[in-house]
């Protein structure tokens, strides 16, 4: 892709937060990657914190309404992210495994929106969130970044999509991956996803009152990183009212 090439490592007025919230399968993670390769960036998949936490409840047998298992489950647990020395692509260690693909799985799909909504997983995760936004040069993506997480952030990003675009896309991926798909039952499960997320009582998915909304369903993934890197420009420069 030239443009991508042509904007590597673009640098900023200076290092800001980039928070990248939205729906499920609405390409944020598509964006908040390409924006962290361009500007020589940090990426933080915050999904895939909850997604390895619901598959070591799973794994384990975590009574998930259990309070007590639920803390003796987060003093288990220890997610990090590591750059595979191959490809440089993104992976996610639990407890030093690999489980990138693991967490991807649907049996973790019908449940992390439910493990999502405990107070003292997104307690640790937020915490752990935190660290990464020290030294700034970060985009982060999820449902609270923006809201909960650095509601501080330069620049707080809501990306959105119809949902037969975000079915397509996840079906898409999934028969690209030799994976069955049914379109009606993606669909079912992301409005699902959606309902959980946005109804939950702590730190329900909401776009932030200076948030910039970007509709992706008829943009390329270019076009959506050429709106969001101008976006960043005047973010570092100070810009204000750009959600407007
Ligand atoms: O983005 P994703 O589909 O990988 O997210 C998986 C689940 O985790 C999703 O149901 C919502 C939840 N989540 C959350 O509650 N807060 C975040 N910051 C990120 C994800």
């Amino acid at each position: 892709m030239p443009y991508l090439r042509a904007r590597m490592n673009k640098i900023l007025a200076k290092p800001i937060i980039i928070a990248v919230d939205g729906f499920a399968s609405c390409g944020k993670s598509t964006l908040a990657k390409d924006l962290a390769k361009a500007l020589n960036y940090i990426y933080v998949d915050t999904g895939a914190m909850y997604r390895s936490v619901t598959l070591y409840c799973m794994e384990n047998k975590v009574d998930i309404a259990d309070p007590k298992a639920i803390d003796a489950a987060l003093q288990a647990i220890n997610i990090r992210f590591e750059r595979a020395t191959e490809d440089a692509s993104l992976r996610v260690l639990l407890n030093d495994r690999d489980v990138t693909f693991d967490i991807r799985t649907d049996a973790v799909n019908a449940k992390v929106s439910d493990v999502a909504t405990i107070g003292a997983v997104r307690e640790a995760m937020v915490k752990q969130q935190h660290t990464y936004g020290v030294d700034k040069g970060l985009t982060m993506d999820g449902r609270d970044i923006g809201t909960v997480v650095f509601p501080e952030a330069e620049l707080k990003l809501f990306v959105t999509a119809s949902t037969d675009v975000r079915t397509q896309r996840r079906y898409d991926e999934m028969i690209a991956k030799g994976m069955e798909a049914d379109f009606e039952l993606i669909k079912a499960n992301l409005l699902e996803r959606d309902r959980i997320d946005s109804g939950r009582a702590i730190s329900p998915l909401r776009r932030a009152e200076d948030a910039v909304l970007i509709d992706n369903s008829d943009l390329s993934r270019q076009q959506q990183l050429e709106v969001a890197l101008r976006l960043a420009e005047l973010a570092a420069k100070g810009g204000s009212d750009l959600s407007e």
